[in-house]
């Protein structure tokens, strides 16, 4: 460890939930990198287990569980699985989400949404962080560290026309950030928040509603939510930090 570097994990253990998808999965990796061990969480182990097998033959210490964020018995067992085989959770990585059903229908004005869709998405992207937050929260406060990183979306700081049912999951989210780092903050307990921008899969393409004038990479948000869970952002809680290519900060309409 060098005094320059901004981001030392000592002997840390991560929960990352979400993590068979774009960002988890470049979370492990940045963490794996940070020699973080790791329980990667998500809906099917078998597949977080075959995306994360080249970390495992790195030498990551790098174990996978199947975890269905909407089921409260699902997140405590996959929790409690994982506190006994690492034998401690230091970091959880919340990021387990959708954006929601319309990867197929596409936008949807409000008073077109369906009342049933509307509920299983908020179960997903907020109570999934209720339960999972329940699950670790007494323990990280028996041990007296903790380092909470919540992945919620500019969606939920500036709106999004034709996905109010996600806006809203994540304006509760960053509100729901802020208030459990209040109620933690004397704990050793830090809760903060990443909220990307449009994210690509893949090759980076153009995005003209951004200032920077593309998406971002999935690595890029594993950035900051690594910055975020690192040692050295202990006097950091309640922060939403957007990772968007300026994306809101305003009219697009100079092009100097
Ligand atoms: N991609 C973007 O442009 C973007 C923008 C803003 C915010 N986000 C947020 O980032 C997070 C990660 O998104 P991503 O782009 O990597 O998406 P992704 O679809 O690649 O990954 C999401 C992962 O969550 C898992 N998941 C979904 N429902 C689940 C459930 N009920 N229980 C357990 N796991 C479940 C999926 O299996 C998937 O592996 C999400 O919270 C998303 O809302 C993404």
């Amino acid at each position: 460890m060098k005094d320059r570097d901004i981001c030392t994990f000592d002997n840390r253990v991560a929960l990352v939930t979400g993590a068979a998808g774009n960002i988890g999965l470049a979370v492990c990796r940045r963490l794996a990198d940070y020699g973080v061990r790791i329980a990667a969480c998500d809906m099917d182990s078998a597949v977080v287990e075959e995306r994360t097998a080249d970390l495992r033959a790195g030498g990551a210490d790098i174990r996978a569980y199947s975890m269905e964020v909407t089921s409260r018995e699902s997140v405590f067992a996959a929790i409690d699985a994982a506190i006994k085989d690492f034998g401690k959770i230091d970091i959880i990585v919340n990021n387990a989400g959708v954006w929601n059903h319309r990867d197929v229908v596409g936008r949807q004005r409000f008073e077109e949404m369906d009342p049933v869709e509307w509920k299983r998405l908020l179960e997903i992207d907020v109570d999934g962080v209720f339960h999972c937050c329940q699950a670790i929260l007494p323990h990280m406060l028996g041990r007296g560290y903790g380092r909470i990183v919540n992945t919620t979306s500019i969606a939920g700081e500036v709106g999004l026309p034709g996905y109010a049912d996600y806006a809203a999951a994540k304006a509760g989210l960053i509100m729901f950030t802020k208030t459990l780092a209040m109620e933690n903050a004397k704990k050793g307990i830090t809760v903060n928040c990443v909220s990307p921008g449009m994210v690509a899969r893949g090759e980076i393409v153009a995005e003209p509603g951004t200032w920077i004038g593309r998406k971002g990479s999935a690595d890029e948000m594993a950035r900051a939510i690594v910055f975020l869970a690192a040692d050295e952002s202990g006097f950091m809680t309640g922060v939403d930090i957007p990772v968007d290519g300026g994306r809101i900060l305003g009219p697009h309409n100079c092009d100097m």
